[in-house]
């Protein structure tokens, strides 16, 4: 932790564009979140480097001439370090260490750090240190002669011999699999809590969105929780759950989640599954938006790629268009597409203006979502029940004497007029 302004780490922020990674705005919209996310890190983007090429370089990711142009901005500004905006190799990223002569991080690493600082749950924790420990898995002799280098120069004879990177990927490779089990074990646990919850026929609502939408502050003002509201990237990396009663509906469950960023790093994708889970499992997604960050429209895009990217996007939504106390021009209203459904809400989580306005939405929808039933089936119908089970549609089973069995489902209208055209 950093007290004041000065001591936190200088970086200077690479970013190459490449013709297949789309327009020059696109690039600029990487750039800026980029540096959003340098801020979230506790690090100060002191200078921007650009450039363009074909290809990334094998050996330096850039050209030889850009890396020189690179040096010389690090030595201007006496950075700290090199935050490439991609992905880079771990030679590229050790070739870079030796010629730009200061630490070079690229995006996951980034990420990761951030993700690292605000983890607060017991899965959280577990799941950042996972990434990390993958992470550098496969950067291990980079990391050992930063080592070595910290404790006074040893590294100059060349970083550390082949038994001691031998001894250090053993106990890498044992700490990946005692995180592994001991994420296995809360991941069991959380399942067993989800199915308790699912006993009760309760609809799930998931709030995702950009990161730094309003989601926790929306969250809080439909609940009146607590949860952590702060003006970071990423201030949220556990999904929080609360239950809330609603008109007509009764009891809901709503589920917080982590904000989303572009290009998500797939790595982190699987290192955050049982965060998204949630997200799958919804009934209804309210997708929070900034309407206020004039790059609203690339944010919804970004999320609607991560929303595909976890088999997330065919789950019913209500676009909710937050901070509209920021926009001089909007007032609290709701939009309804042709079937009459409501498909935006435009609102203030700070102000609560228009919260009613997505309340009336949220039941509106369900109510149009899902169905409830009680229905039998004989044992020649084993195939029913299983599609039954895999749409996750089962509340409650029980079997009689003569074998039958009794279940209590609950499921989107439109599908179960698939499954039981006759009734
Ligand atoms: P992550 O955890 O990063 O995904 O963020 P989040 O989407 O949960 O955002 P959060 O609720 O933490 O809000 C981010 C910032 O926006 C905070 O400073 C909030 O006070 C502010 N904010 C949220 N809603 C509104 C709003 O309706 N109006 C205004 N003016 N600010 C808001």
């Amino acid at each position: 932790m950093h007290d004041t302004h000065e001591q936190l780490p200088k970086f200077v922020v690479v970013h190459i564009n490449f013709p297949q990674s789309g327009t020059h705005a696109d690039a600029q919209d990487d750039l800026t979140e980029c540096l959003s996310l340098v801020t979230a890190a506790q690090a100060i983007p002191i200078a921007q480097v650009i450039g363009s090429r074909k290809l990334p370089d094998a050996r330096l990711f850039a050209g030889t001439g850009k890396v020189e142009e690179i040096k010389q901005v690090v030595e201007l500004h006496q950075a700290d370090a090199v935050l490439f905006n991609h992905s880079l190799t771990p030679n590229q990223q050790r070739n870079l260490e030796k010629s730009l002569g200061v630490p070079v991080l690229d995006r996951t690493q980034l990420i990761l750090d951030i993700f690292a600082q605000r983890a607060r749950t017991h899965e959280g924790k577990l799941q950042v240190e996972l990434a990390q420990l993958q992470y550098q898995s496969t950067r291990l002799v980079r990391s050992w002669t930063h080592l070595e280098r910290q404790k006074g120069g040893i590294g100059l004879r060349g970083g550390p011999g082949e038994t001691q990177i031998e001894i250090d990927r053993r106990l890498l490779r044992d700490r990946i699999i005692l995180i592994k089990e001991r994420l296995e074990k809360v991941r069991v646990q959380r399942t067993q809590l989800r199915q308790k919850r699912k006993r009760k026929p309760v609809p799930m609502i998931s709030l995702v969105g950009y990161t730094n939408a309003g989601k926790s502050t929306l969250f809080n003002a439909l609940t009146h929780a607590d949860v952590y509201v702060a003006n970071q990237l990423f201030a949220t990396l556990d999904p929080t759950l609360r239950r809330i009663e609603l008109d007509k509906l009764g009891e809901v469950v709503l589920v917080d989640t982590v904000g989303f960023i572009r290009h998500l790093p797939h790595s982190l994708v699987a290192a955050f599954k049982a965060t998204l889970e949630e997200t799958q499992e919804a009934d209804l997604l309210l997708h929070v938006i900034d309407c206020s960050d004039p790059r609203w429209q690339q944010n919804i895009d970004a999320v609607d790629a991560v929303l595909t990217e976890i088999d997330a996007a065919q789950v019913p939504h209500i676009k909710v268009f937050n901070k509209i106390d920021l926009l001089s021009h909007e007032s609290a209203h709701s939009v309804y597409d042709e079937q009459e459904q409501p498909s935006e809400v435009w609102l203030s989580a700070h102000t609560g203006a228009g919260l009613e306005l997505l309340l009336k939405a949220i039941v509106e929808k369900l109510a149009e979502l899902l169905v409830e039933h009680e229905i039998c089936l004989t044992n020649t119908q084993g195939k029913l029940r299983a599609k039954l089970y895999e749409l996750k549609a089962v509340k409650e089973e029980t079997i009689d004497e003569q074998g039958l069995c009794h279940l209590r489902i609950s499921l989107p209208k439109g599908i179960y007029r698939q499954l039981f055209p006759q009734n």
